[in-house]
């Protein structure tokens, strides 16, 4: 996490990086800061860098105050931060700049061995003035170009303290005395390069200058870029040349800007039709299935006998639902771990298994490392990712993108509902080649796939009926989720949501869990959320349900029932009735949990909780374990 930007050109440059940072801030906003290479007061070239604990919008105010006209310069880097190494402070925020001044440097990732490098650094008389790990980068890059073999050579002194730092990093460096010029680095953690017109631009991600070029590079593990005005250079670390990537953008601006909702979460709720729709596209040919981006041949489908699902947060709830689909369609087990878990137990994993890796951001640190484990231990790896080029599809055998767009809110919502459709196009891809179902069956099922935009779409505009329920709920305390079958994974994602938008307790429980604990919760007006399984479905499954609202209800719960469109059975028990459309039960996730990502907004904000894109302590990628 942690967003980072850059800019070297012929405009100011300090508006340019502070409007990028706005469009990375959702990768983590704990401080920000930008630092623009100038001149000082004597006209000698001078490293102007300001940086604020807090949102951007304490660095707006930070550079009201110094005034504009002091950030004069056309080359700058800039930072928003995800803490990891110390706290939220105006000193831990970056840029970090050197003992002489002449260095600047804003890092995302982690120097593992940051500790042994201080300690060498304050051996020689180096005052370090921040508690991160990041710090020791500028005064070693100065120290390297005043001194010793490299004196005087950015690109050469870039280039011997890279190779100095070990764990997982994205650094840009800026030195006074080459004003027109940023280094960059990347090891593991991402980073993109913008070429314009005589201006090149540097992000964690594309949206950071999609409004100034399309095109843009990818560059490699463990490659550095030199970059001026006109023109960049890619190398390994350890100085011969490399190639990066290029590659045009498609999306456009406004997909990462609010297209008048009033947050991107707002908007990218709307947005899940598209996500659905845009997700299905391409595979289906009108006969077959098919994983057009896929590198796993029909052998290998046809190879697997057991499926293991890793995966963080809401990715891991889809993962849930995985398992129903493919077990009911594959009739081979599924195995289901967090991905913080896989790797630190031993799990039985060989050549005819399949681990299914999904993450929106692709960088999730987790979810990474379970890929490397699962790889090293002779398995398969199919990456489920909304995120082109990241990291865990580049080192898994194949992808499965889901094409829902930038999601910009870090609650995970439209990416959530894609990753479910794209593990039911995993699951159904499976079917076909293992011959579990007949053409015809996989035809049905994915007619209903593509039914699914359409019936979100009816759910989506009873938004008023759910603004109606948060509104009479108020600003609830804590508040329980409860499902059977594939309901369960949506109680479990519908509580989720609530915890990180409204900062209140909540819990999801399988109901018939209800009465081995859980149930004595439950008291006078605790407002309960049931997700309510198609009675067309299997009968028992909703009969028991039925009778798991009558228990709560008698021990004063309030019911929001969840329930699909004919199902009378519920209404005697229901304080509030929410309606989704009639779909096969494998689906009904897709349209269920839109009405709890309403609620959690809508609850947040009943709870004081005004800017739900960007919830306290979260960040969108968690490149961190
Ligand atoms: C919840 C949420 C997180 C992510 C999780 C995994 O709303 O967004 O729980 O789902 O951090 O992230 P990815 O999918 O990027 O690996």
């Amino acid at each position: 996490m942690c967003g980072i930007v850059g800019y070297v050109g012929h405009r100011q440059a300090l508006n340019l990086a502070v409007d990028a940072l706005r469009r990375m801030e959702y990768r983590g906003y704990d401080s920000a800061g930008v630092a623009v290479v100038g001149k000082d007061a004597d006209g000698h070239n001078a490293i102007h860098a300001v940086k604020r604990a807090g949102k951007i919008a304490n660095l707006d105010d930070r550079i009201a105050e110094v005034g504009v006209d002091k950030f004069e310069g056309t080359t700058a880097i800039g930072h928003t931060r995800w803490a990891t190494h110390g706290r939220p402070t105006d000193e831990n925020a970056h840029p970090h700049l050197s003992y002489d001044g002449k260095v600047a440097v804003v890092h995302n990732g982690i120097i593992e061995n940051f500790a042994s490098l201080r300690e060498e650094l304050e051996r020689d008389g180096i005052e370090l003035v921040s508690d991160t790990d990041s710090e020791v980068a500028p005064h070693l890059l100065a120290q390297a170009y005043n001194e010793g073999d490299t004196a005087g050579d950015f690109r050469a002194s870039a280039l011997k303290v890279l190779n100095r730092l070990e764990g997982a990093f994205t650094i840009l460096f800026t030195h006074a005395d080459h004003p027109d010029e940023i280094i960059a680095a990347r090891r593991s953690t991402p980073l993109i390069v913008g070429v314009g017109d005589g201006e090149m631009f540097l992000g964690s991600d594309v949206a950071a200058f999609i409004e100034h070029t399309k095109h843009a590079v990818e560059l490699g593990q463990d490659t550095v870029v030199y970059l001026a005005a006109d023109y960049y250079d890619i190398l390994n670390f350890d100085g011969t040349p490399a190639q990066g990537n290029p590659f045009t953008i498609d999306w456009d601006l406004e997909a990462a800007e609010k297209g008048g909702f009033d947050s991107f979460m707002m908007k990218e709720i709307h947005e899940q039709p598209a996500a659905i729709r845009d997700t299905l596209a391409g595979h289906w040919d009108g006969e077959r299935v098919t994983l057009d981006e896929n590198n796993l041949a029909d052998t290998d489908l046809k190879s697997f006998d057991q499926v293991f699902v890793v995966a963080c947060g809401s990715a891991y709830h889809s993962g849930l639902l995985a398992k129903y689909a493919i077990e009911h369609w594959v009739r081979i087990p599924v195995q289901i771990e967090v991905a913080s878990e896989f790797r630190y137990r031993d799990p039985v994993l060989g050549e005819r298994t399949l681990v299914l890796a999904i993450s929106q951001s692709g960088e999730t640190a987790d979810t990474l490392e379970a890929v490397r484990h699962a790889k090293a231990q002779g398995a398969k790896v199919l990456a489920v990712c909304n995120t082109n080029g990241s990291q865990i599809p580049r080192e898994s055998d194949a992808v499965l993108y889901t094409h829902a767009g930038p999601e910009i809110g870090v609650a995970s919502t439209k990416a959530f509902l894609a990753q479910v459709v794209a593990n039911y196009i995993v699951g159904l891809a499976l079917a076909q080649a293992q011959g579990t179902k007949y053409p015809d069956e996989i035809r049905e099922i994915w007619n209903a796939l593509e039914e699914i935009p359409d019936k979100v779409q009816q759910v989506l505009d009873t938004r008023e009926d759910i603004a109606a329920v948060s509104r009479a709920l108020g600003a609830v305390r804590t508040m329980l989720f409860l499902g059977r079958g594939v309901g369960f994974p949506v109680s479990l994602e519908g509580a989720l949501k609530l915890k990180e938008l409204a900062y209140i307790h909540a819990e999801g429980f399988a109901a018939g869990e209800l009465k081995h604990g859980p149930i004595a919760l439950i008291e006078d007006d605790l407002p309960v959320v049931i997700v309510v399984p198609s009675p067309r479905g299997v009968k028992l499954l909703h009969s028991k349900i039925v009778s798991n609202i009558q228990e709560i209800r008698a021990r004063g719960a309030k019911t929001i029932v969840i329930a699909e469109e004919g199902d009378t059975a519920v209404e005697p028990y229901a304080n509030w009735l929410i309606r989704i459309p009639q779909t096969p039960s494998i689906m009904q996730p897709l349209l269920a949990t839109v009405p709890l990502q309403f609620l959690a907004a809508d609850i947040a904000e009943e709870c004081g909780n005004e800017d739900i894109d960007k919830p306290r302590n979260l960040a969108k990628s968690v490149t961190v374990e």
